[in-house]
């Protein structure tokens, strides 16, 4: 898990070290590592999955499906496609009870997506996770799972540590979500696996959809259905019976995001990332950044684990700010942080809105990356749902640091780009946190500038 001991704290200075050459390869994509887990240890028999991103998020599911009676085994060295892992499945239902507390680390999507599979099944199971994640609102799943029969008893301000009990049977519901997350979502389609009857969830705005394209690939009977005005209505049927697969996890657009931006910004960068996941629901950045002047082709375009995949041919770019669609947020919720960097450095005005969700992530990402830029020499203000940024045409950054990254992941990886991209460096105070989603960060990155 990631340490919280400020001693050990592990600070960096990234410097612009020229063009970013050649081809690379990120990591296998984080939400679809943590479904694959999830999903085969509930199938009876052997799943193989293949790409597995072996970070510590995805490690904390690994350990939580095991302390719940799966076996989840990597085979083998994990080597630069990720890692090869086995996994026994227990059965839809047959989830065993946890011994000892379930610590999440810092890894929202396990705690949610593991409350919605805990929720219908008749186990109690204690959740706990460090300082970030100790601090994000989990209502959002206990109000949908508490109309399905389960019972929570959460810390103060609805966050963890939290104990939940399992309702058995659990009740079917019709629920709309009320925020835009696939990771509501995914905890009640989750939950709907062990809930006797039809589970229907009304999706107002679509968010990330690799549980249902998952789900169905394992062989539940999952529905969706698509209103005129876009709303899905999803409907899994419980009790479901999954069968094992063999499956890829295709590279994660969300990890490719930094060098795509990193290649953008620094002159004379001709960079190729292979294997990347262009799923619709999480491809927003490629698009706003090419609507803002940027060169990226998408090359050798096929299908890897039921997901849309191409390798990126990412050319250094001159930016123009734009006033980034509130529509496109749900597609690259997770890339806003690099999306302000590359801000930073274009002509003119960048203005997001509509961002509120970024203030309940890892670390509240409007307030911290407009503090970071800041640091760095940008020209930054923040309201309440976004950041307006005066970029600088294409200038490097001052630079500057240390920049507090608050045991967040992207803004310790965004803060690095800023540093490839400007005079003196960025000084990023911890690089641990890279750890829980892209633990190769670091060596693909210095790899880059031999
Ligand atoms: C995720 C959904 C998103 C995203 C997170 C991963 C998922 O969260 O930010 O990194 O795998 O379902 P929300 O559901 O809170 O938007």
């Amino acid at each position: 898990m990631t340490a919280t001991d400020p001693s050990q704290m592990r600070p960096r200075r990234f410097t612009a070290d020229g063009p970013l050459r050649g081809r690379i390869r990120v990591p296998g994509d984080k939400s679809i590592s943590h479904r694959a887990l999830m999903l085969s240890a509930l199938a009876v028999g052997e799943s193989r999955i293949s790409g597995l991103l072996e970070g510590e998020d995805v490690l904390a599911t690994a350990a939580a499906m095991r302390a719940m009676g799966a076996q989840a085994e990597r085979i083998g060295a994990s080597n630069d496609s990720g890692g090869e892992w086995l996994v026994y499945g227990v059965g839809v239902g047959s989830l065993l009870q946890p011994q000892a507390a379930l610590d999440m680390g810092n890894s929202g999507t396990s705690t949610r997506l593991l409350m919605g599979l805990v929720a219908s099944h008749p186990i109690t199971a204690m959740f706990t996770g460090d300082a970030s994640l100790s601090k994000r609102p989990m209502q959002r799943v206990i109000d949908p799972l508490s109309l399905m029969g389960a019972d929570f008893t959460a810390s103060p301000g609805s966050t963890l540590p939290l104990m939940l009990r399992g309702a058995s049977p659990a009740v079917p519901i019709t629920y709309r979500l009320p925020v835009a997350s696939a990771q509501v979502k995914s905890a009640v389609l989750l939950a709907g696996l062990n809930t006797p009857g039809i589970t229907t969830i009304i999706e107002p705005v679509p968010t990330r959809d690799h549980s249902e394209r998952m789900l169905q690939g394992f062989g539940a009977e999952l529905t969706i259905d698509i209103n005129a005005d876009g709303t899905r209505i999803i409907r899994i049927r419980g009790e479901a019976e999954l069968r094992p697969q063999r499956m890829e996890v295709p590279g994660d657009p969300s990890s490719a995001a930094f060098f795509i931006v990193a290649a953008l910004l620094v002159p004379g960068s001709e960079l190729t990332i292979a294997n990347v996941g262009l799923n619709s629901t999480r491809a927003g950045l490629i698009a706003v950044l090419r609507q803002m002047g940027g060169d990226i082709a998408e090359v050798n375009p096929r299908q890897v684990g039921g997901e849309p995949v191409a390798d990126l041919l990412v050319r250094h770019s001159a930016l123009t700010g734009i006033a980034v669609d509130p529509a496109v947020a749900p597609s690259m919720i997770d890339e806003f942080p690099a999306l302000f960097v590359a801000a930073a450095l274009a002509k003119g005005r960048t203005v997001t809105t509509g961002l509120d969700e970024l203030r309940v992530k890892e670390s509240d990402r409007l307030a911290v990356m407009a503090t970071a830029l800041t640091a760095a020499g940008a020209r930054v203000s923040e309201q309440e749902d976004g950041l307006t940024i005066e970029g600088t045409g294409g200038d490097p950054l001052p630079g500057g640091g240390p920049i507090a990254t608050h045991l967040d992941h992207r803004i310790a990886m965004s803060m690095a780009i800023a540093g490839l991209a400007s005079r003196n460096g960025v000084e990023v105070d911890d690089t641990r946190p890279i750890a829980t989603s892209f633990p190769t960060f670091e060596s693909l990155l210095d790899g880059l500038s031999q």
